[in-house]
């Protein structure tokens, strides 16, 4: 189809870009200034995700990957018999690999949901994961709680549910926010079910700011690629050499913040959000909070879920947890 040549006019064509756009005039509204972190995932801020998980410096993936195949045959032995594993946000699926390639050889075939908002990603995660003998896979594009409730409303009669969800993405909510969704896992489950949750814990704050602000500027240019999404997708005009990449150790809410930093004063037009704002040098938008916990908060948080805490298991470096907690 031919269009245009005038690209100084956003269209604005589908429900998720109007969504994108009405987001975004909401966020950049508020003080502080803000955007939601799942607009970080276009297909590039996902390659730039994958290769941040890559970094020497960020060792969720590889602390949570050792833990999943140090125990992973005494876990699954503590939930059989196991008929549906769900999966909210499987990524590349690499994970949920390494977790069910020990699975004992079964009698009865396992369903395999995985939810995730993207299509592409469903597509990669099923990729990696459809040669598991006995195993079939289900995939909800939807997005954690919408996916979960259809997951749950097509589980197989019989046998336990475990619901996993790892990365410490349950870092990236708010606690309230977090509470209540462990809350809405919790009353989709039944009694037997489990839920395997994985949490980064608090450590040293140097490493913590190595983690989400690397000496190669990976995280950077995944945190500065939202300014690209919303020049091309929005129409806006950030100038991508006044911003820089901030992460910052808030101690008091044990969580590091991720901002974009307005290196000097300057005004901003979204035409797609019907917005102009002026930032002054040194203002920031934040994009991203990832909380990291005490092993006792986690279970805590997890009770008052209404969750047993069944195990806690944490990596050689003290860094990474998993908590496999019973319903
Ligand atoms: N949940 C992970 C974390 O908090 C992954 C993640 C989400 C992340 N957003 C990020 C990692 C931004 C780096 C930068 O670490």
């Amino acid at each position: 189809m031919m269009h245009g040549t005038d690209t100084s006019v956003p269209r604005v064509e589908t429900e998720s870009s109007a969504r994108f756009a009405a987001d975004v005039r909401e966020g950049l509204s508020r003080t502080p200034r803000q955007i939601p972190s799942r607009y970080f995932y276009d297909p590039l801020g996902s390659a730039l995700f994958e290769a941040i998980c890559e970094l020497p410096w960020y060792h969720i993936t590889r602390a949570e990957s050792q833990l999943l195949v140090e125990h992973r045959a005494s876990l699954l032995g503590l939930l059989e018999p196991l008929s549906t594993v769900i999966e909210l946000g499987p990524g590349s699926g690499q994970k949920m690999k390494r977790l069910l390639d020990a699975a004992p050889r079964r009698k009865a075939p396992l369903d395999l949901h995985l939810v995730d908002v993207s299509p592409r990603a469903l597509d990669v995660a099923t990729r990696t994961l459809d040669s598991l003998p006995g195993v079939r896979i289900v995939t909800h594009a939807a997005d954690y709680t919408a996916g979960l409730v259809e997951a749950c409303a097509n589980r197989v009669r019989g046998g336990r549910a475990l619901v996993v969800f790892l990365g410490s993405n349950i870092g990236n909510f708010d606690p309230p926010a977090a509470a209540n969704f462990l809350e809405s896992i919790r009353t989709n489950l039944s009694t037997g079910d489990a839920l395997l949750l994985g949490t980064d814990l608090v450590k040293p704050e140097p490493d913590l700011l190595l983690a989400y602000d690397d000496p190669l500027g990976v995280t950077a240019a995944f945190n500065r690629n939202l300014l690209v999404r919303m020049n091309r997708e929005l129409g806006a005009n950030f100038d991508l050499g006044a911003f820089v990449h901030r992460a910052v150790w808030n101690a008091a809410e044990s969580r590091v913040e991720m901002h974009l930093e307005a290196t000097a004063a300057q005004r901003v037009h979204v035409p797609a959000a019907r917005l102009d704002i002026t930032l002054d040098a040194g203002e920031r938008i934040w994009t991203e909070s990832s909380y990291k916990y005490e092993p006792r908060g986690v279970a805590r948080m997890l009770e008052a879920a209404g969750f047993d805490v069944a195990e806690q298991w944490i990596d050689a470096e003290a860094g990474f947890m998993l908590t496999l907690a019973g319903s």
